[in-house]
């Protein structure tokens, strides 16, 4: 496999002393699509709060391109190359779906809003926006207000901003959050023509069971703060203490 691009060393964070991960180890390599599954509570969203830089550990390291980037500011780990979703919408309600995509383009690689800027690569902007909507099927809804749009469009837009990051590293969570049955493949397909470009190495957390064993590489397996699996689609089906967790109870099925 391709090398590794983002590693999680002995990650350990509790709360008031109450231990939330306890030594969690992962590596993913470049290019891979690791889904992170887990009953509510077992720490999914506190280790990506870890990885992006919202929270430090209580020990353990996050290594980005081996670099160690724990406790960095997030915006810095963002730069770096990492982006992540938050599980909760995050986006500019006031302004357009085209500039809120436009936005993150134009913050891709510069941190702070230049006032000085040519109106070729403002055009390229454009371009970058109006391909990245495409991708996420929204493009036709590049004037609408962000508030307006409907909740999966929403979810879209989410997607394409952190595609206008331009990470190489995405951290998903729980994309498909709220969105009704019939409206959850067109969003998994999305994510899967962006797997397809190869120019991503992803992180997911999604509770979807039957979805994510087609389209991930590797899945690991979260309870109570601890990894008791990290293996291929295959191997976590049959592994034992999985199915007794999750296969046999169905509390991950849906
Ligand atoms: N800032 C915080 N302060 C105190 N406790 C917290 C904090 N953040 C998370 N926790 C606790 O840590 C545990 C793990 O929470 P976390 O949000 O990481 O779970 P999760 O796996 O993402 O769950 P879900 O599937 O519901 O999103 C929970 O018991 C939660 O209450
Ligand atoms: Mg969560």
């Amino acid at each position: 496999m391709e090398s590794i691009i983002l590693e999680a060393k002995n990650i350990k964070k509790s709360f008031g002393g109450i231990s939330v991960l306890e030594d969690v180890n992962f590596s993913l390599h470049a290019g891979e699509f690791k889904t992170i599954i887990g009953p509510n509570g077992a720490g999914k969203t506190t280790l990506y709060n870890i990885i992006s830089g919202v929270m430090k550990p209580t020990g353990g390291q996050i290594l980005f391109r081996g670099k160690d980037i724990t406790g960095m500011a997030p915006y810095k780990i963002t730069n770096m190359g990492l982006s992540r979703s938050f599980q909760v919408t995050n986006l500019f309600p006031n302004l357009s779906v085209h500039e809120n995509i436009r936005l993150a383009v134009q913050a891709k690689g510069h941190g702070s809003f230049n006032i000085i800027r040519s109106s070729s690569s403002y055009r390229e902007y454009i371009e970058k926006a109006a391909e990245i909507m495409e991708m996420v099927r929204l493009s036709g809804k590049g004037d609408l207000m962000a508030s307006d749009i409907s909740h999966v469009e929403k979810r879209k837009l989410e997607l394409g901003i952190l595609l206008a990051l331009g990470g190489d590293v995405i951290l998903l969570d729980e994309p498909t959050a709220g969105v009704s049955a019939e409206e959850v493949p067109e969003l998994f397909k999305i994510i899967e023509d962006v797997k397809n470009t190869k120019e991503k190495s992803i992180l997911l957390i999604e509770h979807k069971i039957n979805i994510i064993l087609n389209i991930s590489d590797t899945i690991a397996v979260l309870q109570n703060g601890v990894l008791i699996a990290d293996d291929t689609p295959e191997n976590i089906q049959k592994n034992e203490r999985v199915q007794a967790a999750y296969f046999g109870g169905g509390a991950l099925n849906g």
